[in-house]
């Protein structure tokens, strides 16, 4: 289980710069051609941070923390896919900078749930 969440997490930590690097070059208007690949990148990192949250029940993992995770981890496609279409004109940097944030916050919750479950044991029947 704790190698899943090893892979899940340097899954999340190498896709997670990626997909900043290129939204920062979209953010200044270029690597537009590289939106398909930001895009791939984004689903990617959370659907695993989903599976992160996921496999969290059980270990001695906050539930609130997993839920939230589960919430963020459908928030950043849909947000992501709505983009364009978000608050058009004067206001939309309000949408990307929620966009921003969404994306930093999915990889530093994965950093926090993949923290927790690897200094804890699962939670076993009886145990003290
Ligand atoms: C499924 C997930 C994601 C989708 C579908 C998605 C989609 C998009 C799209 C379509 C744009 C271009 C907006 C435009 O200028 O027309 C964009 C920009 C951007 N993305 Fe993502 N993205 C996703 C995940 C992420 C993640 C995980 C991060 C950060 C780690 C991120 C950071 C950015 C940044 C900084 C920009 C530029 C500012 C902005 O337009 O919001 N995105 N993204």
């Amino acid at each position: 289980m704790n190698n899943i969440v090893h892979v899940l997490r340097w899954m999340i930590r190498i896709a997670g710069l990626v997909a900043l690097g290129l939204g920062l070059a979209l953010w200044n208007g270029t690597g537009y051609d590289l939106l398909s690949i930001h895009q791939g990148l984004g689903f990617l990192i959370s659907a695993a941070l989903l599976l992160m949250a996921v496999l969290g029940f059980g270990q001695r993992v906050s539930p609130s923390l997993l839920v939230l995770a589960l919430l963020w981890g459908l928030a950043v496609p849909a947000v992501g896919s709505l983009q364009g279409r978000l608050l058009p004109g004067d206001g939309h940097w309000i949408i990307e900078v929620i966009h921003l944030l969404l994306g930093l916050g999915a990889i530093a919750l994965s950093e926090i749930i993949a923290g927790r479950m690897a200094r804890t044991r699962p939670l076993t029947p009886g145990a003290a």
